[in-house]
């Protein structure tokens, strides 16, 4: 939790924040009645990381995305998450699935051109024409059975998290402020219900299918009446830089969190330690592992500074202090903080004429 807002972690926030991975989840109580799902048979959450490894071990959430965390998973809601660029938004679902044990985080990246079923599954008749026919062509020696539409069909990322799991399954929807207008109210009908029907399933006389998902193409699940429909609720991480407003009614079946800029050089300076005090500090051989050089402390301040003037944003940093530590072995303290301002330089062009050490876009 970042250093200026510590406070022990209470027994009901089953996410800390903390980056320890634990089995707090299964303290997770009943859904409140309205939120109740009901899909089976139970289906374990498939092992593996989060998936961005680094990033979920180094996070440091505000307490605000902690409480918030805690909220979407208790009350079964989306979490709505906005802010800056590079404040963290990403890398929060990858945060909670590494603490929690949920797995894979199913990563949906949305731009204009996404629509609902896109998310939801694919399926290739084209391919399995093909096939169908290539296998009346070869005879009995060729065909494949009835039962061949799975090796046509793939769940998404949002498919697949609506699968009935025993524990939630974490799903970033990512950027989805730049998505067609439709797509928010879309997903709300989706998140609502818990339960999505996959037609060409549903039409066919065979009960079952055992198709693909996001995570594999060779661990097939089974899919009971062409219907999925959800058991744990997953942990749905919707980011936003706000370049769109959302309907109230979108709001309102939200739990919403806005990310800040760290506030003192103090939380930047545990932020930078947590990515790079094992880089940077063990290299100069200064102090413990951890320990930051005071050339990184000599930019973390000089960011600081900067970012009063104009947009910056916190992997700049990062790569700033990796770059300007690799420099520093052969370049004078003022080229290392030339190539420190480079690295970083103003995001927003509103601050263009603020600027006057070289840094902002012109
Ligand atoms: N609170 C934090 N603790 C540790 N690292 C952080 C924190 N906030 C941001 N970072 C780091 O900053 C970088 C950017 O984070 P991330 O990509 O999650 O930001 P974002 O808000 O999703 O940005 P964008 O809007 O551009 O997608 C990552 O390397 C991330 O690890
Ligand atoms: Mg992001």
């Amino acid at each position: 939790m970042a250093s200026d807002e510590t406070a022990a972690p209470t027994d009901w926030q089953l996410y800390t924040g903390e980056r320890v991975p634990h089995e707090g989840i299964e303290r997770l109580p009943d859904p409140p009645p309205w939120r109740t799902f009901t899909g089976g048979p139970p289906l374990p959450v498939p092992p593996g990381d989060s998936g961005n490894r680094h990033a979920a071990a180094s996070y440091r959430p505000s307490r605000d995305a902690v409480r918030q965390v805690n909220a979407a998973l208790y009350l079964r809601r989306p979490l709505l998450v906005t802010g800056a660029p590079g404040t963290g938004k990403s890398s929060l679902a990858y945060a909670v699935a590494h603490e929690l044990g949920l797995g894979k985080v199913l990563h949906w990246p949305i731009t204009s051109r996404v629509a609902l079923r896109d998310g939801l599954y694919e399926y290739d008749p084209l391919t399995r024409l093909y096939a169908a026919e290539r296998a009346r062509e070869d005879g009995p020696r060729g065909a494949t059975g009835p039962d061949d539409i799975g090796d046509y069909l793939r769940l998404g990322p949002l498919g697949t998290a609506l699968l009935p799991y025993e524990r939630p399954r974490v799903l970033l929807v990512d950027e989805i402020d730049k998505s067609d207008i439709d797509l928010p109210n879309d997903l709300l009908t989706i998140f609502e219900k818990g339960s999505y029907e996959l037609v060409e399933l549903a039409r066919r006389a065979e009960p079952t299918a055992r198709v693909m998902t996001a995570d594999s193409t060779t661990d097939r699940v089974e899919i009971r009446d062409g219907t999925v429909t959800c058991r744990a609720f997953p942990l749905v991480v919707m980011t936003s830089n706000g370049e769109r407003e959302f309907p109230p009614a979108f709001l309102r079946r939200c739990v919403t969190v806005d990310l800040k800029q760290p506030a003192t050089v103090e939380e930047l300076t545990a932020i930078v330690r947590e990515h790079l005090g094992g880089v940077v500090g063990a290299d100069h051989g200064e102090g413990t592992e951890g320990e930051l050089p005071d050339g990184a402390r000599e930019i973390i301040e000089r960011f600081f500074a900067r970012r009063s003037k104009g947009l910056l944003a916190n992997d700049q940093l990062l790569n700033a202090i990796y770059m300007c530590h690799h420099a520093s072995f052969s370049e004078s303290p003022e080229t290392v903080a030339e190539l420190a301002d480079q690295v970083m330089p103003y995001l927003s062009r509103d601050t263009a004429g603020l600027d006057d050490d070289g840094g902002a876009p012109r």
